[in-house]
């Protein structure tokens, strides 16, 4: 059994789409262990991002993430690292698959809805970030 740290982002909770997004990840096989609803501060945003601070659209991504309350939530289950992902699909909602999270509600790619983690290293950080082990509850 594995876990994964996704985040709600601020287009979604701004539209009102926890609920709906929620029900693909259990429709999905996935398993909320942690959940809450916080606002990030642009700094912790991109202290979160830090790995992308090259990248020319980081400071969009954190004015952005820090735009509105974010959900973060621990996913637990089977492969819950690519499987969410898959459920999330493609960065891009123009080359999501149909059925996912993106193709469904994302806007464009910056404002794509969803975050989750891509390996276990990042997910182990990623729900350190963000939980203590007394708010994960499987
Ligand atoms: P995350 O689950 O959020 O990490 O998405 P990802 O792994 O599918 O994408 P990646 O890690 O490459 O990029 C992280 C986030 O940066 C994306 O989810 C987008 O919100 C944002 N992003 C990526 N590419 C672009 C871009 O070209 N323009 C803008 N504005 N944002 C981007
Ligand atoms: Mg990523």
């Amino acid at each position: 059994i594995e876990r994964t740290l996704s985040i709600i982002k601020p287009d979604a909770t701004r539209r009102n789409l926890t609920g709906k997004i929620n029900a693909k990840f259990e429709e999905g096989g996935l398993r909320i262990v942690a959940q809450k609803r916080i606002r990030l501060t642009k700094e912790q945003a991109g202290q979160f991002y830090a790995v992308h601070k090259e990248r020319p659209f980081y400071d969009e991504l954190c004015e952005f993430m820090s735009s509105a309350p974010v959900v973060v939530q621990v996913l637990e289950g089977e492969n819950a690292i690519a499987r969410n992902r898959e459920i999330m699909g493609a960065t891009n909602p123009a080359d999501a698959a149909p059925g996912t999270i993106r193709a469904e509600f994302a806007e464009s790619v910056g404002e794509n809805s969803v975050h989750g983690s891509d390996a276990p290293e990042t997910a182990a950080q990623e729900i350190a970030f963000f939980f203590s082990g007394i708010e994960i509850v499987g």
